[in-house]
């Protein structure tokens, strides 16, 4: 029987949750459940989800960075149904196809001039393994610096970088000859590179676990230490690129030139999978230094003409609704507005961030019944407090945000880039109401506390 896609939906409609405990990864089904996360969606686009009781859902989260243009953008869409129909001749491999040169030729256009070579892949993770790679073999060194609190995805040499151990217990040992300093600490950074042996140093210029920021000023110390020692900066802008902070590299706010960059998410138009490794041509040409090292570094569909398609048609999208300038203003206009809560709200002790890539931070306020019900919160589960805030965001108001890591109380907002005052507005009014209630000791804010900590959450809002 042929495969017929809307008949599938139809039919196996509701079987989600099952097929996952059954199947897949038996314990996020079972998170989801606890949480009462586990709705059917159906529908996406734009900044919004919704389900098959017709509810929309404002998303904060955007496929973890993916939907910088919104899903379902009819611009990308459209690009693929015309690759598609055009039946392209598809990773031929003895070729150089047209798309990736088109490709590689804006994102190097997009960045710094000492950027001029791109090395695609499948996802995020890939990319920072072919930085390491590129690092090592252009430098003649092994020693990779990594911040403490990084993340830089979950395969073996990304996963040695990961700041928070939890990660890799049990996947070890790792990628040998790597250190971790502390993120905006560029007395360490000088100290590790002082030994010469550092081939590179792999950091987001903003960091995507808990929303660090660092100043203008380690950035620029930490690219003279490294560049005096034949160091190279790495900077991992999976997260952070294509206009997600308001400048189309996050790189941008610092003024500083990082010898190598790396992609993904957003480029895939949240479609097609695809990351790429931007160097400058002597790193490219430290791996491929002949013609007999030709292959020496490459993947079988990294260089997808689907995946191609995708990141044009998006790059052509963040030109034409100018999304980069767009991000810069509404995310200056939606830190103000949750300022304009954090001075209200005793709970909520920070905002932080660049366009829309925004911390929210929650800490101990200084009235005495306040503090006793926050550390009642926090004795059960550090970073409870904020799960007991995502809950009633999801299940009252129909916001998907997330915290920002383990045992922090910190939601990281990455919403899609075409997000506006509508939802500036949903989401701050839905803030007000959920601080409102906490700040009231309003019962339903320590049960849902309580039946978390429990693992008995379940409310299903239907
Ligand atoms: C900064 C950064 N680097 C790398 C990755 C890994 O990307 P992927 O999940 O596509 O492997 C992520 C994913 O969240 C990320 O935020």
């Amino acid at each position: 029987v042929p495969f017929d896609l809307r008949s599938t939906l139809a039919e196996r409609h509701g079987e989600n949750y099952a097929l996952h405990q059954q199947l897949l990864n038996p314990q996020l089904a079972n998170v989801l459940q606890t949480l009462g996360f586990d709705h059917f969606y159906t529908r996406g686009e734009g900044c919004y989800l919704w389900d098959d009781q017709g509810d929309r859902y404002f998303d904060t989260l955007a496929g973890f960075g993916v939907f910088a243009l919104g899903r379902n953008h009819p611009a990308v869409k459209a690009a693929l149904h015309d690759a598609l129909d055009l039946d392209l001749p598809n990773l031929v491999q003895m070729d150089c196809a047209l798309l990736a040169g088109l490709l590689a030729e804006q994102l190097v256009a997009r960045a710094h001039d000492g950027i001029e070579r791109a090395v695609f892949t499948n996802s995020g993770a890939e990319a920072v393994e072919t930085a390491i790679k590129f690092a090592r073999q252009a430098t003649g060194r092994s020693r990779i610096l990594f911040a403490d609190h990084a993340f830089h995805g979950l395969t073996t040499g990304a996963l040695a970088l990961n700041g928070s151990k939890g990660f890799q217990q049990g996947f070890g040992p790792l990628l040998p000859g790597v250190t971790a300093v502390p993120f905006g600490d560029l007395e360490a950074v000088q100290r590790e590179v002082a030994r010469g042996d550092v081939a590179a140093f792999v950091v987001e210029p903003i960091q995507g676990k808990g929303v660090h920021l660092a100043t203008a000023g380690y950035w620029q110390g930490v690219q003279e230490a490294l560049h005096a020692k034949g160091s190279l900066l790495v900077a991992d802008e999976v997260q952070t690129g294509l206009g997600r902070t308001g400048r189309f590299f996050a790189y941008e706010h610092y003024g500083i030139r990082p010898d190598i960059v790396t992609v993904s998410k957003a480029l895939s138009g949240g479609y097609i999978p695809v990351g790429a490794m931007l160097a400058s041509d002597a790193i490219v040409r430290s791996v491929h230094r002949s013609m007999s090292k030709a292959l020496k570094h490459s993947s079988t569909f990294s260089r997808n003409q689907l995946a191609m398609v995708a990141g044009l048609a998006t790059l052509a999208t963040l030109d034409d609704e100018d999304l980069v300038a767009h991000t810069a203003k509404v995310g200056e206009q939606l830190r103000t507005a949750l300022q304009g809560l954090a001075d209200r709200y005793e709970l909520f002790t920070d905002v932080r961030g660049e366009g829309l890539m925004i911390g929210i931070e929650f800490g101990l306020p200084e009235d005495r019944a306040l503090r006793r019900r926050f550390r009642l919160l926090e004795l059960m589960r550090k970073g409870l407090f904020t799960q007991a805030i995502v809950l009633p965001l999801f299940h009252r108001h129909k916001i998907i945000t997330q915290v920002a890591a383990d045992d922090v109380n910190i939601i990281k907002l990455i919403p899609s880039l075409v997000m506006g005052s509508d939802e500036i507005d949903l989401l701050v009014g839905a803030l007000d109401d959920v601080l409102a209630d906490a700040h009231a000791g309003n019962g339903l804010f320590v049960d849902a506390g309580k039946q978390l900590a429990g693992g008995a959450w379940k409310t299903r809002s239907r």
